[in-house]
């Protein structure tokens, strides 16, 4: 069945990806992922989208295996990776792990797995997807995720303001939020919703096999998607912005009060790999 990111594939990158704020948080995560896995090594991407960070790594000389459940998505970064060296591109959905049985690394160690921009949202929990990750990567190999929080500083005070009580308080809502995009102007819902795991939460669920390495906010200072607009359309604020998100935006005490905050695991020894 087609899904809302199928729909969202063709524009994505003239609606996201170009955008001077996404790019500046895309840097951010680059150079994230660039002291994460070198050159020779070999990264997965869970939910790639239409592959920008793929191709980024992929330029580095990294070994990327790029997978996500939104054909148009794997049509999009296919089209972008042609010609690039050591990319495969899979189709993986992450609520269904175990079906079908690809086996994508060929016996090729995965030294780091990453899921940029909210991928991980789409989960509920999130504990079988880091039991599937421990058993395809070996202890000291890396593990790093872009994630929504339950609570973004810039989303409530924005919206409440605009009387948009709704919006501002989407993350809290029971069971989830409803997924649905704003997309030029059309609502489009597909009946799943997204959820908002907190650091601690996704921490805990890793928690058998991986330990955290690294915590930062990701546009702390900087407004959610939906705000994009409003904020680029004034350059000097948005100059302003990105040098104070640049100053003061990566505490790690302020991670979960961003639109996204970036955390990293590292694939811990435990006693079941030592008895192995
Ligand atoms: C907001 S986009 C982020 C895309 C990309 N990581 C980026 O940085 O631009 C979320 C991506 O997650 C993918 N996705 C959503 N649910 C998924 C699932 N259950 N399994 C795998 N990918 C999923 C979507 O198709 C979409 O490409």
């Amino acid at each position: 069945m087609p899904s809302a990111f199928d729909t969202l594939a063709p524009t994505y990158d003239a609606d996201f990806t170009a955008s001077p704020i996404a790019r500046h948080l895309r840097g951010r995560v680059h150079a994230r992922l660039d002291r994460l896995v070198a050159s020779g090594e070999t990264a997965l991407e869970l939910g790639c989208g239409t592959g920008e960070d793929a191709l980024h790594l992929a330029r580095r000389g990294v070994h990327v295996i790029a997978t996500d459940a939104s054909e148009a998505m794997l049509t999009a970064t296919r089209a972008k990776l042609v010609g690039a060296a050591h990319v495969r591109v899979e189709r993986l959905d992450l609520q269904n792990l175990n079906h079908g049985g690809t086996e994508f690394t060929e016996g090729r160690e995965i030294n780091m797995v990453f899921a940029n921009f909210g991928v991980l949202n789409c989960l509920e929990d999130w504990r079988p997807l880091a039991a599937w990750l421990a058993r395809r990567l070996r202890p000291g190999g890396r593990a790093a995720f872009g994630v929504m929080p339950p609570l973004c500083l810039w989303e409530i005070g924005w919206h409440a303001l605009h009387g948009e009580f709704g919006v501002a308080f989407r993350r809290w809502q029971r069971g989830g939020a409803q997924f649905g995009i704003n997309h030029r102007g059309t609502e489009i819902t597909e009946g799943r919703a997204i959820h908002y795991p907190s650091p601690r939460r996704l921490a805990q669920d890793f928690a058998p096999w991986f330990r955290r390495t690294h915590i930062e906010p990701l546009g702390l200072l900087l407004p959610p998607s939906d705000v994009y607009g409003v904020i680029e359309k004034r350059p000097r604020l948005l100059r302003a912005l990105v040098a104070l998100d640049d100053r003061i935006g990566r505490n790690p005490a302020l991670a979960a009060c961003a639109d996204h905050y970036w955390i990293e695991f590292e694939r811990a020894s435990t006693s079941a790999d030592r008895t192995a």
